[in-house]
């Protein structure tokens, strides 16, 4: 059997690491895992729920009463994150969620939470997962770590497009603002801020297509197998 490997991607907000983590798994045949859609369904909760994320006995409370997992949807031909049973993979894409979900992220019992979860999904390797710490705090040891950047200026752009689709109401300053706001908070927090790991390799796709970055990851990963 072929050697099964943990890659992790790691990076800004919106510069493509969904894109290519996806992409690389599919490939290899390998799980891709969406720890960012984990911190998002928690905070989807919070909200719904009332939840003082600043209150530690309430949020732990809260984190007992609930379950986050992917399943796949055939239709989609995606893994979807499910809520206590529910579908939320849409909702969670939501600028409300956007706007909340890097306080929430920065909470260290929920990062706790999140991360034995990611932890323990990764137990039997092939798997491909992106977020900010996965190279530094969820897998350290892991074979293959990218630290993924691209100019602001592009990323602003290309989420745009994507919320854009969903609501024309959104405007450019929006999306902006709120990149910039998180990159800031993820980078900037007490615990496992975002960084790249000592040994990630830097992958900037300011000027790269997806098939030239794919490319590129791919034959990282190829040597290692
Ligand atoms: O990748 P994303 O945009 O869906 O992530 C949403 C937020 O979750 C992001 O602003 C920071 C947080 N996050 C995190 O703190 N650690 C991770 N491993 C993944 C995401």
């Amino acid at each position: 059997m072929a050697k099964k490997i943990i890659i992790t991607i790691d990076g800004w907000s919106s510069c493509g690491k969904s894109t290519l983590a996806k992409q690389m798994a599919k490939v290899l045949g390998y799980v891709y895992i969406d720890s960012g859609a984990m911190y998002r369904a928690i905070t989807l909760y919070f909200l719904r729920n009332h939840v003082d994320w600043n209150d530690v006995p309430q949020v732990i409370d809260a984190l007992q009463n609930i379950s986050i997992e992917f399943q796949f949807n055939p239709a989609s031909q995606q893994s979807e994150m499910f809520l206590n049973g529910e579908n939320v993979e849409y909702l969670i894409r939501d600028l409300v969620i956007a706007e909340k979900v890097s306080d929430v992220a920065a909470i260290g019992e929920v990062r706790t939470f999140a991360v034995a979860a990611q932890q323990a999904m990764g137990k039997k390797k092939g798997i491909v997962m992106d977020g900010r710490d996965i190279g530094t705090t969820v897998f350290p040891d892991a074979e293959l770590k990218i630290f993924m950047t691209a100019d602001s200026a592009v990323r602003v752009e290309r989420r745009f497009k994507e919320f854009y689709e969903k609501n024309p109401n959104v405007t450019l300053e929006e999306v902006k603002a709120n990149l910039e706001m998180r990159d800031y908070i993820d980078s900037h927090r007490e615990i496992s801020p975002l960084r790249k790991a000592a040994d990630a390799i830097e992958l900037d796709n300011t000027h790269i297509d997806r098939a030239g970055q794919l490319d590129i990851a791919l034959k990282l990963a190829k040597a290692l197998l």
